[in-house]
């Protein structure tokens, strides 16, 4: 899709579609606008329009080249935010759909937001509710694609306005990039196969990645990840990303970790089909999401040095599988008692996260479909997201929280408090891979802290990952989770001031 601003007059636009998003308050003022350029039949058709929420009226206009107009009603100015301004978007990429039109603008409503972040944000909504995974199907021939969005800008904002919406489709195309590695079929995905889609990634896009093969997982005594592994015919693969501009603000890096398992049986201890395996080919989303956001970094030329780690396998039953009861070395040198083959996520993270020390980072982020428990806690609205007790730990959760808040990829806190790390204690092992029925998201948080010893960002995003429902904006299928959080986190970090002095 092809994105623009323009500030030419409304009734010059030659449009299919022409989005008019309305905040109650602003509808006597917007309609007389536009009764201006497109003709009295608005002020008559409109008349009931009171610019409520989701409230929508066609308009044929009488001038102008625009072939329709949509108002959309956004509720009460004052509760106007990013997300509403991603939802009516949205709403317009629906409607521009079900219209089979080609080309849409919306005119970016005048509100306390800034015209960057409020380009960012409609770009951001239209795009990825536009979006649609056709890979499979043999007859597209009913699907029409939108081919242009256009931005109406009014006044002296228009640079502003298109950093902003530049910035939106480079985001929206590389959550794009995460939700395509989602969906694809698990045989397209083995290690070795999303190995290679990675590379082509970084090579499209300028970034570097370094694929390791088993015998140097083998070498490097990555334990966990070869454990999980032992069950599959399918090698696993370790692959290291890395974004380093000359003008990195930061020395020592920020390393992302994300949870590889191109597809989870549960190993021996079988998951059952229904509602529960048929939809493990999205176990790879967290890796997906650093792939998403390595792009975006590269795209934006975020001025730091940021290394993503992608340690993949898929989780099978085979003849050779590892077994409940099993004793493992992890690449750290601890052993683990692993009880449930199912609790792979945490085994092959941890391999990742000890690896991670030797770049003595800054800060880690792991981003992991990892519990069943997240989805009980917190549904799909929102990831659960844990951080170690070190250096800055409240001011780390606070960044992370707003950070999810203002991209739309939102993030709850849960506690790590010490007497959780009693439920992982092994009778014969250093610790064992799972701790009962009760807080299964804090556990699994508490088995990857023994093998961190650097500030830590832990997110479990096993409900936002994948949808079984359609949201605004996210189709059913893989969501792209976790690009756009990472994406606005790390734009604040590079923030000058946390480097100044
Ligand atoms: N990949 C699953 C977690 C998951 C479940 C993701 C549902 C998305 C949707 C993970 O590997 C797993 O199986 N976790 C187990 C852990 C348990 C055995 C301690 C779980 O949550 O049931
Ligand atoms: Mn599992
Ligand atoms: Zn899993």
């Amino acid at each position: 899709m092809k994105v623009s601003v323009t500030t030419i007059p409304l009734d010059e636009l030659d449009i299919d579609l022409l989005l008019v998003p309305v905040a109650e308050g602003a509808v006597e003022a917007t309609l007389k606008a536009l009764s201006e350029q497109f003709g009295e039949i608005v002020q008559r058709t409109a008349a009931d329009f009171t610019g409520a929420q989701d409230e929508l009226i066609w308009l044929y206009p009488e001038s102008g080249r625009a072939r329709r107009l949509a108002l959309v009603g956004m509720g009460p100015a004052d509760r106007v935010d990013l997300e509403r301004l991603r939802r009516v978007a949205a709403r317009g990429a629906e409607l521009a759909r079900e219209r089979k039109v080609v080309t849409a603008a919306i005119v970016r409503p005048q509100t306390s937001i800034d015209p960057e972040s409020a380009s960012q944000a409609l770009v951001e909504g239209f795009m990825l509710a536009a979006y649609r995974f056709t890979r499979y199907k043999t007859d597209t021939s009913d699907l029409r694609e939108i081919e242009r969005l256009v931005i109406h800008e009014t006044g002296e904002d228009e640079k502003a306005s298109r950093r902003g919406a530049e910035r939106g489709r480079i985001i929206a195309e590389c959550v794009m990039t995460a939700r395509d590695l989602v969906n694809l079929s698990p045989d397209e995905k083995t290690p070795t196969k999303l190995a290679r889609l990675i590379e082509q990634s970084a090579k499209k896009y300028g970034y570097e990645a370094d694929v390791w093969d088993k015998a140097l997982i083998e070498e490097e005594g990555m334990g966990g990840l070869l454990a999980v592994n032992r069950g599959s015919p399918e090698p696993p693969t370790f692959t290291v990303l890395t974004w380093h501009p000359e003008n990195a603000l930061n020395e020592r890096p920020v390393v992302l970790v994300g949870k590889g398992v191109v597809f989870d049986t549960g190993g021996l201890s079988l998951k059952p089909t229904k509602d529960s395996m048929d939809y493990m080919k999205s176990d790879m989303a967290g890796a997906a999401a650093v792939v998403g956001a390595m792009e975006a970094l590269a795209r934006l030329k975020i001025p730091l040095y940021v290394v993503g780690l992608i340690p993949a396998t898929d989780n099978r039953p085979g003849e050779n599988a590892y077994v409940p009861g099993e004793v493992i070395r992890m690449h750290s040198g601890k052993t683990v008692e692993v009880l449930n083959t199912d609790a792979e996520g945490r085994l092959i993270l941890a391999d990742a996260l000890s690896y991670a020390r030797t770049y003595r980072p800054i800060l880690v982020i792991d981003l992991a479909t990892l519990t069943g428990a997240q989805i009980i806690a917190l549904g799909t609205e929102a990831a659960a997201v844990m951080t170690n007790n070190v250096e800055g730990a409240e001011e780390r959760l606070q960044a992370i929280v707003a950070a999810g808040e203002r991209s739309g990829d939102r993030v709850h806190p849960l506690p790590m408090y010490d007497e959780y790390a009693k439920l992982l204690e092994s009778d014969v092992a250093d610790l064992k891979n799972i701790g009962g029925r009760e807080a299964g998201s804090i556990t699994a948080a508490k088995f990857l802290e023994h093998f961190v010893d650097y500030p830590w960002i832990h997110i479990d995003m096993a409900g936002p990952a994948f949808l079984k429902e359609p949201k605004p904006y996210r189709p059913k299928g893989g969501t792209g989770f976790g690009v756009r959080l990472l994406v606005e986190f790390l734009r604040d970090f590079a923030s000058p001031r946390r480097f100044s002095s």
